[in-house]
C-alpha cells in the first residue's frame, strides 16, 4: 500500500510542529512548503526531523519545499500559512492579511492536490476556512476548520487541573466560532463520567469557562512573539490521523452547515465524525434555552467577520 502524503502549508510555528508529530506517528510522507524567503525553514525543519526519526524508530520521508509542484497529489493538507496574533490583537486584526494569503494557497492547492482532504487552522479561523471553501470548490467533506478539538483540549486541561485528575478522564467540548465567544457546553462536560457540576462549584466552573474562551490570549501574552503552537499542531493532527486511519474519531471541529444547528451557509464548531470520507456526519444535540442564545452570539461573531471576506 503507498505511503499517504501530508502536505503542511506554512512551515512556521505549527508547521513544524505538525511535521514532527506527523513524523512520530508514521502518518505518511511530510512536505513542509513554505514562500521563497522561508524555504530555507522548511528544508531545515525537515531535515532535522528526519535525522531523529532513527533514534525514535520510524520510517516516513520529510522535504522542505517553496514549489507547489512537490506537494502534488496530497493525501491532507494542513494550512497554517500566514500571520499569527501579538499582544494586543484580536484574530480578527489578522483578516486583511491572511485572506489574501490563504487565496493564494487556495488556488494553488486546487491546482495541484484536488483530491485533498484539508485542514485550514490559520486564523481567523471561521472565517479562512469559508474562504478556503468558496475558491476552491472542494466538496464540504473535504474541507474542514481546526479550533474545537483545540478549545475542547483546553477545556478538559483546566478541569482536570482544578478537580486534581488525570485529562484523559475529563470529557468535554466546545460549540460555536473560534473567538472569545465560543461556548464550551458545561453540561457536556464529565469526569469519569460524573458530571462536573457535581465535583467543582458554579464559580470555578465559570472561571474554567472564561479562561477556556481566552487560552489564546493568554498564550499570546506569555510568548509575546506569536500564539500557541504545540496544543494547536496536535489538535489538527488527531483530525488528520482520524481521516487517514478512517478512525470515525467524534472531534468538535469547523464544518460547513446546511441546517443542522439552525445554521445554513457558514462554517461552525460542531462536533462531527471524521473518517476516510471526510467529514462523515455532523452530530446534532438539542440545545437549551440558554446554550442556544450562547450559540446564536458566537454565529452572528463568525457572520460578522466573513462578512469583512468579501468571498
Ligand atoms: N485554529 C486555531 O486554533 C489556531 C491556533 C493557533 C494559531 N492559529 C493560527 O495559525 C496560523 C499559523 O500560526 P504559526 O504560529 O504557525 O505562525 P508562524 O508565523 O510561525 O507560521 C506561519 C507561516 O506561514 C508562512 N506563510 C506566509 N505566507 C505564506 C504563503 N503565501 N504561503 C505559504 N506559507 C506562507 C510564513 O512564512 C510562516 O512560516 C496563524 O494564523 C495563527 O493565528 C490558529
Amino acid at each position: 500500500m503507498a505511503r499517504s502524503k501530508i502536505a503542511l502549508i506554512g512551515a512556521g510555528q505549527i508547521g513544524g510542529n505538525l511535521a514532527l508529530l506527523a513524523a512520530q506517528r508514521e502518518l505518511g510522507d511530510v512536505v513542509l512548503f513554505d514562500v521563497p524567503a522561508a524555504e530555507g525553514a522548511a528544508k531545515g525543519k525537515a531535515l532535522d526531523i528526519a535525522q531523529l526519526l532513527p533514534v525514535v524508530g520510524r520510517n516516513v520521508g520529510l522535504a522542505g519545499t517553496s514549489k507547489y509542484e512537490d506537494v502534488a497529489g496530497a493525501d491532507v493538507c494542513i494550512i497554517t500559512a500566514g500571520i499569527p496574533r501579538k499582544p494586543g490583537m484580536s484574530r480578527e486584526d489578522l483578516l486583511g492579511t491572511n485572506v489574501r494569503i490563504i487565496s493564494e494557497v487556495a488556488e494553488n492547492l486546487k491546482r495541484v492536490c484536488p483530491h485533498a482532504f484539508c485542514i485550514v487552522v490559520s486564523n481567523p479561523l471561521d472565517a479562512m476556512v469559508y474562504t478556503f471553501f468558496k475558491l476552491t470548490g472542494f466538496p464540504k467533506q473535504r474541507v474542514v476548520g481546526m479550533a474545537g478539538v483545540l478549545d475542547s483540549s483546553r477545556f478538559r486541561a483546566f478541569v482536570a487541573m482544578e478537580v486534581g485528575v488525570a485529562v484523559e478522564d475529563v470529557t468535554a467540548f466546545v460549540l460555536g466560532g473560534h473567538g472569545d465567544d465560543m461556548v464550551p457546553l458545561v453540561r457536556c462536560c464529565s469526569v469519569g463520567g460524573i458530571p462536573v457540576t457535581e465535583l467543582l462549584p458554579k464559580d470555578r466552573i465559570e472561571a474554567i469557562v472564561d479562561r477556556t474562551r481566552k487560552a489564546g490570549g493568554e498564550l499570546v501574552a506569555l510568548y509575546k512573539t506569536g500564539s500557541a503552537y504545540y496544543a494547536p499542531a496536535a489538535s489538527a493532527i488527531a483530525m488528520a490521523e482520524s481521516y487517514l486511519r478512517d478512525k470515525k474519531r467524534v472531534l468538535p471541529c469547523a464544518a460547513y452547515l446546511e441546517g443542522e444547528y439552525g445554521v445554513r451557509g457558514t462554517y461552525f464548531g460542531v462536533p462531527v465524525v471524521i473518517g476516510r470520507s471526510g467529514v462523515e456526519r455532523v452530530l446534532e444535540l438539542s440545545l437549551s434555552v440558554e446554550e442556544q442564545a450562547a450559540v446564536h452570539k458566537s454565529l452572528e461573531s463568525v457572520r460578522r467577520t466573513v462578512a469583512e471576506t468579501k468571498v
